[in-house]
């Protein structure tokens, strides 16, 4: 992975807007054209409404058309090696393959890099509800 999707992950993280957990996550993607969406974790004072870091990236990636996601960065300050939550590989599931990488980040760069296959094996196929 070139750093620059690390990068863009971590200059969203600075963005986090996360006063209850002080827990600031970043997350990008990349398109297979070479455009790069990135996001932070948003919390709200009723803690069930905030959301994730992936899921800011996410939105941002559909506003502006969706297309082929090669490649994905997480990262979070205050973990080795943060992977996505359980509901965030569920929505990045929708718009990948698996195949698609994940690149698990700390403040420094990627420590790992797995797939979306491995990161949620049998995961729910909405294929039957079309
Ligand atoms: N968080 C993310 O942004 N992405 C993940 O995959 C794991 C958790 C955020 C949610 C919450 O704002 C904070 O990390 C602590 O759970």
């Amino acid at each position: 992975m070139s750093h620059d999707l690390f990068e863009a992950a971590k200059a969203a993280m600075a963005k986090s807007h996360s006063p209850y957990s002080s827990f600031p996550v970043g997350a990008a993607l990349r398109t297979a054209d070479g455009r790069v969406f990135a996001g932070a974790n948003v919390e709200i004072a009723s803690f069930p409404e905030g959301w994730c870091a992936e899921t800011t990236a996410l939105g941002h990636y559909i506003m502006a058309g969706g297309g082929e996601i090669s490649e994905i960065a997480v990262v979070a300050a205050r973990m080795d090696k943060v992977t996505p939550c359980g509901g965030c590989r569920q929505r990045l599931a929708e718009f990948t393959r698996p195949s698609t990488k994940v690149h698990l980040c700390d403040a420094n760069g990627v420590v790992e890099t797995v797939t979306m296959g491995e990161m949620l094996p049998y995961g729910f196929d909405g294929e039957t509800l079309r």
